[in-house]
């Protein structure tokens, strides 16, 4: 029967963090997957994660099942922390939730669902993905069984986004049902993220147009900050009638491997929310049956414990600083070297990547030639370099982009 399988190319992320291992230059610049390292190229346990395992350990006293949707402690205060204590749509028991295993479990029960939602193939949404978007964006949305269409959001000549064409391409060629994913912050793979006036905009045009903002907030607190960087979900909420979202722990708990995460929806009425909830379980149950638990009880844990939680925001705060430094450093360094136009977009954009106007065979050059790794799209994970580094990295860049 496998004798008709043929070989698989390998991810593009995954394959250049092994490339990166593999490369013996004690300088290598491993700027490729999208995780947060310190300046000895480290990526810790947090100090309050560490703290929290602890005490989850000696508080566990099984290891029973926790049923289909996840521990409802976890859900309860990761939306609180997101949303904030005393949101309507939380008062009012709005929204419908799931724990997942990590952000991409969760976009893939989120699409899940709209395929539910609309099983005639016929009459089912698009889902209007921005270009670019996360790679794995496409194959978990549309392999569910969801037509994957793009709408314009980077421009790679100001290295900025195209608010119009963006608005331009959704006004023209969506229609009433239609699905827009969006990054909640610090745009994955661009950097290059909406301001809170653009926001606002879009939400009202979902709203009016009939669309479902999909909103994945994997980057939460690494860019502006916990709050700032909700804005979009919490307008979206605030003015659509119903919102899917996704949450992960992933990168702000540096939960990377536990796969920690949580979809939400709020729809029009509390009788569909609870109807929806019962097909977040259901999803679940058909795709891995349950989510894993230890990432959620930890997340649960900080959250619950007053030190605990302290802790965490703090370091979440450090993160956060050290990734605008980084950016700033950079950016200082490519102007002194004349790279102004490149220097104002990495200054400019928010969380750990920028979007650099590299081709394919630049990036190749970079890591033959400079043991720089970044993707062949140009995107370079800012939070893995080092303030050492950035001189080398300023220059290696340039040289590839003046060649
Ligand atoms: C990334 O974009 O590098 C991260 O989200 C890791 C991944 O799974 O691709």
């Amino acid at each position: 029967m496998f004798d008709a399988l043929t070989p698989r190319d390998p991810d593009a992320i995954m394959a250049l963090m092994e490339a990166a291992k593999a490369d013996p230059n004690p300088e290598k610049i491993d700027l490729g997957v999208g995780v947060y390292k310190t300046s000895d190229g480290e990526t810790p346990v947090m100090r309050a994660i560490a703290g929290a395992q602890a005490k989850w350990l000696a508080e566990e006293d099984t290891k029973l099942y926790m049923g289909t949707t996840g521990s409802a402690d976890f859900r309860k205060a990761l939306l609180e922390l997101v949303l904030g204590d005393d949101h309507p749509d939380l008062r009012g028991g709005r929204i419908a939730s799931s724990q997942a295993a990590g952000g991409s479990g969760a976009l893939r029960i989120g699409a899940e669902l709209i395929v539910q939602a609309a099983p005639n193939p016929k009459k089912r949404a698009s889902v209007w993905g921005s270009t670019p978007t996360w790679a794995n964006h496409v194959p978990l949305i549309s392999s569910a069984g969801l037509e994957m269409k793009s709408y314009p959001y980077y421009d790679r000549e100001s290295l900025g986004v195209d608010f119009e064409a963006m608005m331009a391409t959704l006004r023209a060629e969506t229609k009433a049902g239609d699905v827009v994913l969006l990054h909640g912050c610090c745009h994955n793979p661009t950097g290059a993220d909406l301001s809170d006036a653009q926001w606002a905009e879009l939400a009202a045009f979902m709203a009016e147009r009939e669309l479902l903002p999909f909103i994945d907030l994997a980057y939460l607190g690494l860019g502006r900050g916990l709050s700032e960087d909700a804005f979009g979900l919490k307008t979206c909420l605030e003015v659509c009638p119903e919102v899917l979202f996704t949450l992960s722990c992933s990168k702000n708990f540096a939960l990377y491997r536990e796969r920690t995460g949580l979809v939400g929806l709020k729809t029009a009425s509390k009788a569909t929310t609870d109807i929806a909830q019962t097909h977040f379980g259901a999803i679940q149950r058909k795709l891995i049956s349950m989510p894993p638990a230890w990432g959620a009880m930890v997340v649960s844990t900080v959250l619950h414990d007053r030190e605990l939680r302290h802790e965490w925001v703090e370091e979440l705060n450090e993160m956060r600083t050290r990734i605008r430094r980084l950016r700033r450093a950079l950016a200082d360094e490519l102007s002194v070297q004349g790279g102004e136009d490149v220097a104002r977009a990495v200054a400019d954009q928010q969380g750990m990547f920028s979007m650099l106007p590299v081709s394919k065979a630049q990036a190749e050059k970079l890591r033959a030639e400079h043991s720089v790794y970044i993707t062949n799209s140009g995107r370079m994970n800012i939070a893995a370099a080092n303030l050492d580094n950035i001189p080398a990295l300023a220059r290696a860049l340039l040289a590839v982009m003046a060649a």
